[in-house]
């Protein structure tokens, strides 16, 4: 038996939605996922570990393109069959698959996308190759992957040790910069690029918003007004763009190899 992690959500990595950084980081990711995996009118594209097929509902509807999500979870595709069961526009193909063995021809899609997931596969180099496999030879690969050396994690994990060196009270529980326990694999830029060049000729590597996480920013944003922490947050974004492996989030995008 297989022992994997089949419900979570990226929550547990980054709280969704609560405050406006987190709001920002998940719009930003989301859109620049779907972005990379260059949709239009009846395309077609497969969402890997689709959760609750929010993402392939969102591409779906935008861009007209012919969706799949496949995920392997009962209970997430049992909610999405439900919710896709009340929709009045067309919806995507739902199928349960492990992304390590998508049960789909070699070039069948024009773009495979697999987003905040691949840390929780068991087998993810397997994944990516079978992402690499089902998509046409000038089609596009795309992952988005949280950053565990991004500039909020060296520089909060830095400061917590500076703190108890110095004998400051440690904080208990999991910090951002640990890795949660339902991850098989902690994910860095170096690491991200070479799991990914296996599979995929590699044409862009973006950069999702930085600092989020950050206990001086965390505690600033919900006391600041929109007007200054937009404006913060885009620039920080932009940076993270130039800098992508101090970024939160990462995209990877390119054609099989
Ligand atoms: C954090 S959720 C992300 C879901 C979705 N992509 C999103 O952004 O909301 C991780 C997903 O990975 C799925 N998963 C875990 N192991 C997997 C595997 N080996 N193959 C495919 N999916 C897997 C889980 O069932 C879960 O839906």
């Amino acid at each position: 038996m297989r022992v994997v992690d089949l419900d979570r959500d990226m929550s547990d990595v980054i709280p969704t939605g609560t405050t406006r950084d987190s709001e920002f980081l998940f719009e930003r990711m989301t859109q620049a996922t779907l972005d990379a995996t260059l949709p239009a009118p009846g395309k077609r594209i497969v969402d890997v570990a689709s959760g609750f097929g929010q993402d392939a509902i969102a591409l779906q509807t935008a861009s007209g393109a012919d969706v799949v999500g496949a995920e392997p979870s009962e209970r997430m595709m049992a909610w999405t069959r439900l919710k896709s069961g009340e929709a009045t526009t067309p919806v995507p193909a739902w199928v349960r698959s492990w992304g390590d063995a998508l049960p789909f021809a070699d070039g069948s899609f024009d773009a495979a996308f697999c987003k905040g997931a691949i840390d929780h596969f068991d087998q993810p180099l397997r994944a990516i190759g079978e992402m690499a496999r089902v998509t046409k030879p000038d089609g596009r690969v795309v992952l988005a992957i949280a950053n565990f050396e991004s500039l909020s994690c060296r520089w909060a994990r830095w400061a917590d040790n500076v703190g108890e060196a110095l004998g400051a009270e440690v904080s208990r529980g999991r910090r951002h910069y640990d890795v949660p326990a339902d991850h098989f694999t902690r994910y860095e830029l170096g690491l991200m690029t070479e799991q990914m060049e296996t599979h995929v000729i590699l044409e862009e590597v973006i950069g999702i918003s930085m600092a989020w996480g950050l206990p001086v920013w965390t505690r600033a944003v919900p006391k600041l007004p929109t007007s200054v922490v937009d404006p913060v947050l885009k620039g920080l974004d932009a940076a993270a763009r130039r800098f992508p492996g101090l970024a939160d989030v990462v995209i990877l995008a390119g054609r099989p190899r």
